[in-house]
């Protein structure tokens, strides 16, 4: 049986991209590579586990990190806190699922109660025979580290790995000019995918696929306007720069966020920060997917669309319940978002097939194609980083294309490059 903690057997990944294959079918379908990928992935790295705008003062959210329950909350001072989902008394499961909260984080089953910074406060009945070796103070929630960037939350279950900002590399500078901490949700839904996790994230990463999978897409988001857009940072990514532009136009429909560059207001930023959030980043909105793995098979992907505060205030759309007519949100959003949903079940389809190929077929690792499909060669790194290492203290972030890079069919642009061609110099 493969040890998939030993660098041995990630010989074929370590490779340079010209030379590696992809990964093994077990990793996409054996139960035992799921459990250690649980551990050494989901258990160590920073995982995305929301919106900034679900961890609202009052609410407390319940999401699943590795093989941990973790709740978040803010406490009244506004700071995201994150803990252990147990309780210290006999370790009872504190929430089943995200819920309004009070002052106090009650426990269901004896009702000890606790602080939003976790603090044990209440103890109800405990001391009527005293305990002599008993202090509340030793008693209060476990921590989780917890942080955000722009709109997403993060959560790490270890103490050894770098922080957020190390994690992310240039990913905030790059973004920067989008402002993403003021964008906000105007919908969310979740579906369970019958594949593996990095099946969703590794075809979100190639457009090799575009032509055959998304034959409308193709038409208005041309292969030959992508381009890699990968820095230091525990992530890959592309831009699609200019960002399409003919009669269907429905992710154009939106009007565009203010203050934008020149480069960012003609492209589409798509991004997957390892290991489990995709980011397609247009002018005027954002469609995000969070993959949240169930079994080797299974994951649930949470979608999400977000605006920009510039477009709601402009009377397009607005976020959250209540605030302008429903239906006139609806119209606003419904061709972008119809449009995602269409692509979306376009990659579904393919996706689930491909778990299907590798659970039943088994076939030994293929090539990789150089043109197109370097970020998952970069991705399976990241991969093979975290699972040969039990504590991620010392990671190496990989680094950035370099100016004049080349893969196959030419230089790879460097951002001012992608600038000209945008303005068509
Ligand atoms: S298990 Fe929570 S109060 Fe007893
Ligand atoms: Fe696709």
């Amino acid at each position: 049986m493969t040890n998939w903690t030993d660098e041995a057997a990630w010989a074929r990944t370590r490779r340079p991209m010209r030379t590696a294959t992809g990964l093994d079918s077990a990793a996409y379908v054996n139960d035992e590579f799921y459990l250690v990928e649980q551990q050494r992935v989901f258990g160590q790295a920073w995982v995305c586990v929301g919106i900034a705008d679900e961890a609202v003062a009052g609410r407390m959210l319940v999401r699943q990190v590795g093989s941990k329950s973790v709740i978040l909350t803010r406490n009244e001072t506004g700071d995201l806190r994150g803990f252990i989902n147990s309780c210290r008394h006999r370790g009872t499961e504190l929430a089943e699922a995200d819920c309004d909260v009070a002052g106090t984080i009650r426990c269901p089953y004896h009702r000890w109660g606790y602080s939003l910074d976790g603090a044990l406060k209440a103890t109800p009945f405990f001391d009527e025979v005293p305990r002599d070796d008993f202090d509340k103070a030793d008693f209060g929630l476990l921590p989780v580290r917890v942080d955000t960037w722009g709109v997403l939350l993060f959560a790490c279950l270890s103490d050894d790995t770098p922080p957020l900002l190390d994690w992310l590399g240039d990913l905030p500078d790059r973004m920067a000019g989008y402002r993403l901490d003021t964008w906000s949700t105007v919908h969310q839904a979740s579906i369970d995918i019958q594949a593996n996790w990095k099946l969703i994230t590794e075809n979100f990463q190639e457009y090799y696929h575009l032509t055959w999978v998304h034959p409308e897409l193709a038409k208005v988001s041309r292969v030959a306007d992508h381009y890699r857009y990968q820095g230091s940072g525990m992530y890959c990514g592309q831009t699609t720069t200019p960002v399409s532009g003919d009669e269907r136009d429905e992710w154009l429909a939106l009007p565009e966020a203010w203050g934008l560059d020149a480069s960012d207001s003609v492209s589409g930023r798509f991004i997957a920060i390892f290991p489990n959030v995709i980011l397609s980043v247009l002018p005027n909105h954002v469609w995000m997917m969070r993959l949240d793995p169930i079994a080797p098979g299974i994951t649930r992907e949470t979608c999400t669309m977000l605006l920009p505060t510039s477009v709601q205030d402009a009377g397009g759309a607005t976020a959250g319940a209540g605030a302008v007519d429903g239906d006139l949100r609806d119209d606003a959003i419904a061709p972008t978002r119809r449009f995602w949903v269409d692509v979306n079940n376009e990659d579904i389809d393919i996706v689930q097939r491909g778990q299907r190929g590798l659970a039943r077929g088994g076939v030994p690792a293929g090539p990789l194609a150089p043109r197109f499909e370097e970020p998952l060669h970069r991705f399976h790194n990241m991969l093979a980083d975290c699972m040969t290492n039990d504590g991620l203290s010392g990671l190496q972030v990989p680094t950035g294309d370099q100016p004049g890079d080349t893969w196959g069919a030419g230089e790879n642009p460097t951002p001012a490059a992608i600038d000209r061609v945008a303005k068509g110099a």
